[in-house]
């Protein structure tokens, strides 16, 4: 699996990825990072990984689809076969989704569909939730959408701040992603409808 890890900022799921790989617990190449914004802190994990990097600011685009083929474009000069979403906080299109079919992977703080969109532990606290938790899914044309490959429960603790919460649940994203993606690289899953069979088991 050629992965091409596309972020916005922190980069804690791109380190997770990358130290899974070091530890031969994720069989993939990390071929590049490429992030929407030039002060990404995550470039520096790709630094120290020696995975090379590269900045395409949306800013520089007039439409989404232009931005897109921009980034296929750098991802195919890097030989990317697979694509994985981690923080990158720009919607993408079509034209990402048709280049690499059912090879675009993201991670959403949330048990989806629950949650979608921005600053989903707030909107589980703000609704109540007493449990909530995240997914790693492939991409399709809506935010927050599509075929899950994996879900991990976190309760919802009396105490909890939008902090607490999302970092007990990054813990599980750190755990989660290397394994799905891993599930993928296997090739032992198939789509049935909306299922993802042989997908990562839930906890
Ligand atoms: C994570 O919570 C991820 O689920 C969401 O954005 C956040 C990115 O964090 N999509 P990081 O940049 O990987 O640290």
């Amino acid at each position: 699996m050629n992965l091409g890890i596309l972020i916005s900022g922190r980069g804690s799921n791109l380190e997770a990825i990358l130290t899974a790989v070091a530890e031969h617990r994720l069989a993939a190449a990390p071929r590049v990072v490429v992030s929407n914004r030039r002060g990404a802190l995550g470039l520096r994990h790709a630094a120290k990984y020696d995975v090379p990097t590269e900045v395409v600011p949306h800013a520089d685009f007039a439409r989404r689809e232009s931005f897109d083929r921009a980034i296929v474009d750098v991802l195919r000069r890097h030989e990317v076969d697979t694509v994985a979403l981690a923080g990158f906080d720009r919607l993408i299109t079509r034209v990402l989704l048709e280049a690499f079919p059912g090879h675009v992977v993201n991670i959403h703080p949330a048990l989806l569909p629950a949650f979608p969109g921005l600053h989903a532990q707030r909107q589980a606290l703000d609704y109540g939730a007493r449990v909530t938790g995240v997914t790693v899914h492939l991409v399709d044309e809506q935010m927050d959408h599509g075929p899950i490959l994996a879900q991990a429960a976190v309760p919802v603790l009396d105490d909890d701040t939008e902090e607490s919460l999302s970092s007990r649940i990054l813990q599980q994203e750190h755990r989660i992603y290397p394994l799905a993606l891993q599930r993928l690289a296997d090739g032992g899953i198939h789509l049935e409808g909306r299922r993802v069979l042989g997908g990562v088991p839930s906890t």
